[in-house]
């Protein structure tokens, strides 16, 4: 798919920046010095993962991956930049941490690694680049061990159909993507406010409604044993948004109350 190409093209420049961190948007020094990558979401939502075989879909440049292994899982990270994988492999040494990383497109992922996983791990950014979530979802199910589990944390639907108008937040974009004609957007630097011009400025994206992402799940055979909503997002979507010092945005006082993010486990059944 055209869209999937120029989208690795894209990434494959911004990871030769990002793996850079001149503006300190990944903290990676503080990573190497130990910090936990994983925000209060995702560590809640994991559990113990200690001596589990977990893949981390879409790893970049591995930072999360990082984390799974300190936590004791047997890590392996995937992602469709060589760039990304090539950085990830370095930091993953800088920070003495052993975990695998595998250059593959997500759609390809059942033939590019071996065996089966204990935990899918998807995070954060992930689903909005790829178009189909019942054909990532039949991905996510063909990974899994039996018993296993896919945890997702993710943009909340609803929010990022928002946008700020003069204080206040406006229904600004759609919902929902058809598959055959994604989002296209120009970005001429990338999001970490590094100010290096890129080349490949164009990027495809897709908005997944939760019933796509729940009904992919659920048709690809998986059980949805836990799913929570958070008045909180890793970034700021809005300049509004205010920073937590935990890794996560949210709306200023006096805001209404909303959904940000979600959360959720999904099971493949044993047998
Ligand atoms: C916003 S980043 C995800 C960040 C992630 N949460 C992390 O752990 O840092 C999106 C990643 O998805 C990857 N990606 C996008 N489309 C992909 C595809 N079709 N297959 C594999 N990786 C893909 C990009 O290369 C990029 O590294």
């Amino acid at each position: 798919m055209e869209e999937i190409e120029a989208n690795r093209r894209a990434w494959d420049e911004r990871a030769v920046i990002h793996r850079r961190d001149a503006t300190g948007f990944y903290r990676l020094d503080a990573l190497r010095a130990g910090r936990d990558p994983l925000t209060m979401i995702e560590a809640e939502g994991l559990g113990d993962v200690a001596g589990l075989r977990v893949v981390h879909l879409q790893c970049h440049i591995g930072t999360d991956t990082i984390g799974l292994a300190r936590r004791g899982a047997r890590a392996v990270g995937l992602d469709f930049s060589g760039e990304a994988i090539a950085a990830a492999r370095v930091l993953a040494a800088e920070c003495g941490v052993d975990a695998e990383f595998v250059q593959a497109d997500v759609h390809d992922a059942r033939a590019a690694l071996d065996g089966a996983f204990d935990l899918v791990f998807v995070t954060w950014g992930a689903l909005p680049w790829l178009p189909d979530m019942a054909r990532w979802a039949a991905v996510v199910a063909s990974l899994l061990a039996p018993g296993g589990a896919l945890f997702l944390a993710e943009q909340h639907p609803s929010f990022v159909t928002l946008a700020e108008e003069d204080g206040r937040l406006t229904p600004h974009y759609d919902w929902r993507t058809a598959p055959d004609r994604p989002v296209v957007t120009q970005e001429t630097r990338t999001y970490t406010g590094d100010p290096t011009p890129l080349r490949n400025t164009e990027h495809h994206s897709w908005d997944h409604p939760l019933s796509e992402v729940i009904g992919g799940l659920l048709g690809a055979g998986l059980r949805l044993t836990s799913f929570r909503e958070h008045e909180a997002l890793p970034w700021s979507h809005v300049p509004m948004m205010r920073d937590g010092g935990d890794g996560l945005y949210r709306l200023p006082e006096g805001m209404p109350r909303m959904p940000l993010s979600y959360s959720l486990r999904a099971e493949k059944p044993r047998g």
